[in-house]
């Protein structure tokens, strides 16, 4: 079957009518855990226990996960109004929060169309906020999961046109691919079917800031969560732009990257981040 009949015989995302459907919430997930360190309300006992072990070995996760969701905005700023990218594929998307990339990009070029993919139900739930694109635009959700990437590809395809730039961002996701799931083929396999002028921007959780604390961090959070989190050094995360354009100011602390304020600069993170190019 050749991927244009693939993708005529692909399905629209169902998103559910009234309830969301059944999760699990006797376990923490990661969506959920993020949440509650976002100060949202989508999240349960299991959530927090498994949110206050993180934050009892490492008490700057709070600010860290701001200064991630800071350093989003001004990912997708700078992509829309710098770089001139109207296309976004954004992975493990989480609980809708406050500036949603299609709400900073809109802001900028209403016509700016962004495809959100996360495989957690509770996101799902609530993908109906993330569809309210400006009327110029367009935004979907697909329930699906990094590891299939050829799938999102197919089904991102009814609403990003990949003849033109995309962007991809795995803003916090890849702590939670496992080295056995190789994270490197997924994203090189992703970079290798978008065109010349398309970005990568990554961010995820260090072990080499506040190493001992991460190191903790993580072996709570692996022992309370259903998805179990793989921190990586400066070099590792490096891998992920072999090929690609590094932009300055490289990959860096997520509140170093290209700050707006001092106070932005300031906020603690332990959390590496940064953009690069398909030349
Ligand atoms: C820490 S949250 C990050 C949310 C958002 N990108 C941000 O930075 O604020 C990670 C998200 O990735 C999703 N996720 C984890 N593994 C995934 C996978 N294999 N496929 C799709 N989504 C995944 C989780 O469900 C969660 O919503």
């Amino acid at each position: 079957m050749s991927p244009e009949d693939e993708l005529a015989g692909s399905q629209s995302t169902d998103l559910p009518a009234s309830e969301p459907p059944g999760f699990d919430t006797s376990v923490a997930h990661s969506a959920r855990v993020h949440d509650y360190w976002l100060g949202g309300k989508e999240n349960y006992a299991a959530d927090r226990a498994a949110g206050d072990a993180v934050i009892a070995a490492y008490p700057g996760i709070v600010m860290s996960v701001r200064a991630n969701r800071a350093f989003l905005a001004r990912v997708v700023r700078f992509l829309t109004a710098e770089a001139g990218i109207r296309q976004f594929l954004d992975i493990g998307t989480g609980i809708p929060s406050a500036n949603n990339t299609h709400e900073v990009a809109q802001a900028i070029a209403p016509g700016a169309r962004v495809v959100y993919v996360d495989h957690d139900p509770i996101v799902l739930a609530h993908a109906r906020a993330l569809l309210n694109s400006s009327p110029e635009g367009a935004t979907d959700y697909l329930d699906a999961d990094f590891r299939d990437f050829g799938t999102i590809l197919r089904q991102a395809a009814r609403t990003l046109d990949f003849t033109r730039p995309v962007a991809v961002m795995l803003i916090a996701l890849l702590h939670l691919i496992v080295d056995r799931d190789d994270p490197y083929a997924i994203v090189s396999g992703l970079m290798a079917a978008l065109p010349a002028g398309s970005y990568l921007a990554l961010s995820q959780v260090a072990s080499d800031i506040e190493a001992e604390q991460m190191a903790e961090a993580a072996k709570r959070y692996n022992r309370l969560a259903r998805e179990t989190q793989r921190h990586r050094s400066h070099a590792e995360i490096a891998r992920f732009f072999t090929g690609l354009e590094l932009l300055p100011p490289g990959l860096v602390p997520v509140q170093q990257w290209r700050p707006q304020s001092e106070l932005e600069a300031k906020a603690k993170s332990a959390m590496w981040g940064g953009v690069a190019r398909k030349a």
